[in-house]
């Protein structure tokens, strides 16, 4: 199926269309509901991307339990443009077996990532007008980088670059497996429902990463570091990734479980300037357990570095938390 341009431009935003055109992606184009998948997936061939329209719940659910599961053997497909809006956040979470096979998955159009008044606001709109945690950076002068561990496929990660971007002058740090949650203790699985499992929230690095080109950050300011923070953070010395001590202004933790947490903190705790901004994004997830989940992993650290004291900052809802990091050395 080939189209004209208009019809293209027409869902596709500008950036996204011209990364398409750079990377391949429109010379094996199929536009597809899902319910006109079935009937053309024959036709599919290895190089094929696929712009999915129309996406309601009966075919998302068709989706991800029939026609397409790759596991049964259905063709390789290496690109999907969602270009449906409101399903693109739901598809992200759901489409983890392409994700482990390598498919690129994108919105149609990258202010579904980060907002165009943020991708285009000056230094004093993102002191101002972003976040808390900007206007903290900015008025108390933290230069150092900024590190994010439980990235998923950028959400967070891309925000707060264009937010900080004009403030911090060290780079951005990306931690993650990129295969979704390592394995979550019995009670961190009950305290969520079932939301914490052990695989969920899988990305793939390289849907991270044409999103970031998409959205034109800068390839030496962006530093991704893929695997299991067992693999990537337990007794590695951070200064293989050039990291050195004190020089960690915004530490963003969304790992969600005790386990990771713990290796994380651990990490981090030479790296962290006094007056650093660290987040936790799920605080009080796990009924703000004093066992599991990563407040717990908090405090345990907390008693292990009885110098330290977060002293709380900021939280837009009930579940995240913004501390400053101090050192009360003697
Ligand atoms: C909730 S998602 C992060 C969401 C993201 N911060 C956002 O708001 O857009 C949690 C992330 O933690 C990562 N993760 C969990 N356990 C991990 C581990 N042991 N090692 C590396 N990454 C891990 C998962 O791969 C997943 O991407």
């Amino acid at each position: 199926m080939l189209f004209n341009s208009c019809f293209l431009k027409s869902i596709i935003s500008d950036t996204v269309l011209s990364y398409l055109n750079n990377n391949e992606g429109l010379s094996d184009l199929y536009c597809l509901s899902f319910s006109e998948f079935n009937k053309h997936r024959n036709k599919i061939a290895k190089t094929t991307s696929i712009l999915l329209m129309d996406v309601d719940q009966s075919s998302l659910d068709n989706l991800i339990y029939q026609g397409w599961n790759l596991h049964r053997g259905e063709p390789f497909i290496c690109r999907i443009i969602v270009c449906d809006e409101q399903q693109f956040p739901v598809l992200m979470r759901k489409l983890d077996s392409w994700f482990r096979l390598g498919c690129i998955v994108l919105p149609a159009n990258i202010s579904w990532v980060v907002p165009q008044r943020l991708r285009e606001a000056d230094a004093l709109a993102c002191a101002w007008e972003t976040s808390a945690a900007a206007n903290y950076v900015a008025r108390c002068n933290l230069k150092g980088h900024y590190v994010e561990l439980g990235t998923f496929w950028g959400k967070s990660c891309f925000n707060s670059y264009h937010e900080l971007r004009h403030w911090l002058r060290g780079r951005f740090y990306a931690f993650d497996s990129f295969l979704g949650l390592s394995r979550p203790m019995e009670r961190e699985t009950i305290a969520t429902g079932g939301d914490f499992s052990e695989g969920a929230y899988c990305a793939n690095q390289q849907s991270f990463l044409a999103i970031a080109d998409i959205l034109g950050i800068p390839k030496d300011q962006l530093k991704v570091v893929s695997g299991f923070y067992n693999d990537t953070l337990n007794g590695t010395s951070p200064h293989l990734y050039e990291l050195e001590d004190e020089s960690v202004s915004v530490c963003f933790i969304d790992c969600d479980l005790y386990e990771p947490t713990k290796l994380v903190l651990d990490f981090v705790t030479p790296l962290l300037e006094p007056g650093a901004l660290i987040y936790f994004d799920d605080w009080r997830l796990c009924r703000a357990s004093r066992q599991f989940g990563e407040r717990a992993a908090a405090l345990d650290w907390l008693e292990r570095n009885n110098n330290f004291e977060l002293v709380e900052f900021h939280r837009d809802i009930w579940q995240h938390q913004w501390f400053i990091f101090q050192k009360n050395d003697a």
